[in-house]
C-alpha cells in the first residue's frame, strides 16, 4: 500500500533573533506559515531503504542517508521505497529538506513533534505545517489559530544560501522577541500593518552573503498591489503578500515575465 504525503513550503514571515547558546545554537521567535505548494512523497514499505528523486529540483539531491527524508525514515524505524518529487528549490529558507523530513514523520512515523529536532532546527515545525509560532532553536512551538488567509508570491533567484553562513554574519544577537501576546488580528490590514513592524534578522546578513536577495525584495517591492515583503527563513527565498489570489497570481505572471531564470510561484499561506 502506497502512503502520500505534501511537504509544503514553509514560511517564516517573522524571524526574531533573540539570544545564542553557548553552544553556538541561536535562540528564535518566529511566526511560520505554510503554503498550499510543495514537495510530494510516495511511501511503501519494503525491507530496505531506497530513495528516487524526482521533480524540477531533482537535480544534484542525495539519494541516501544525507537526505533528511532518509534520515527522518530511520528516526521514524520505518523502511521502504520513497519517491520525492522536489518542487521547491533547496537552499532557499523555505524548509526544503526539513519540510521533506516532516512530511515523512507525518506520514509513517508516531513520535512527538520535537523529536524531529534532532535532524534539523526546522523539522519540528514542519511536522506540524499549520500557522505556529516557534521559538527556542525551534522546539517550542505553539500553534497560532485565526489568521487571515495570506496570497503571496514567492521568488528566488537561484543562489542557494547556507544557513551557518548567514548567522555568522548576524552581528547583534539579542533582538527583540514578538510581543509576548500576538494581536488579535481581524482581516488582512491590520494583520499586514502588524507585520510590517516585525523583522527577519537574517535578512541584511544574508544580503551581505548573496545581494541577490536584496535585487529581489527591490523588484518584489515594485509590484502591483503588494502589501508587504520580507525575506523567509535564512534565504534566498523572498515572499511579497497581496489581498487576493488573483493579484498573487497576475503579479507572479509580471515577475516570471521579467525575470525568467528566477524560481516564481503564487499560493495561498495559512
Ligand atoms: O538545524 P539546521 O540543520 O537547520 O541548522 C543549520 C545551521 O544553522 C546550524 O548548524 C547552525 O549553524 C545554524 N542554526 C543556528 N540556530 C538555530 C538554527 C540553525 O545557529 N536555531
Amino acid at each position: 500500500m502506497t502512503v502520500e504525503a505534501f511537504a509544503p513550503a514553509k514560511i517564516n514571515l517573522t524571524l526574531h533573533v533573540t539570544d545564542q547558546r553557548v553552544d553556538g545554537y541561536h535562540l528564535l521567535d518566529s511566526l511560520t506559515v505554510f503554503a498550499d505548494v510543495g514537495d510530494r512523497l510516495w511511501f511503501s514499505p519494503r525491507k530496505a531503504m531506497h530513495l528516487d528523486v524526482d521533480g524540477p529540483f531533482a537535480s544534484g539531491v542525495p539519494v541516501d542517508q544525507r537526505n533528511l527524508v532518509w534520515r527522518a525514515a530511520e528516526l521514524a524505524g520505518w523502511r521502504g521505497h520513497v519517491r520525492l518529487e522536489k518542487n521547491l528549490p533547496h537552499g532557499g529558507g523555505i524548509g526544503g529538506g526539513s519540510s521533506d523530513a516532516g512530511a515523512v514523520l507525518r506520514a509513517v512515523g508516531s513520535m512527538p513533534a520535537d523529536r524531529g529536532l534532532q535532524i534539523g532546527a526546522d523539522v519540528p515545525v514542519c511536522v506540524m505545517a499549520r500557522a505556529a509560532r516557534m521559538s527556542g532553536v525551534g522546539d517550542h512551538l505553539s500553534a497560532v489559530p485565526g489568521l487571515p488567509e495570506l496570497f503571496a508570491v514567492l521568488a528566488n533567484p537561484g543562489v542557494p544560501v547556507a544557513t551557518p553562513q548567514v548567522f555568522k554574519r548576524l552581528k547583534k544577537k539579542d533582538n527583540p522577541a514578538m510581543a509576548h501576546s500576538l494581536p488579535r488580528f481581524a482581516g488582512i490590514t491590520g494583520f499586514v500593518d502588524w507585520l510590517a513592524q516585525q523583522r527577519n534578522d537574517l535578512q541584511n546578513p544574508a544580503i551581505s552573503v548573496a545581494p541577490e536577495i536584496g535585487t529581489v525584495l527591490t523588484v518584489l517591492r515594485a509590484l502591483p498591489n503588494a502589501l508587504m515583503t520580507r525575506m523567509s527563513g535564512s534565504g534566498s527565498t523572498c515572499f511579497a503578500l497581496f489581498g487576493s489570489r488573483a493579484q498573487a497570481a497576475s503579479a507572479a505572471k509580471e515577475l516570471s515575465d521579467k525575470h525568467p531564470t528566477w524560481w516564481v510561484q503564487d499560493c495561498t499561506l495559512s
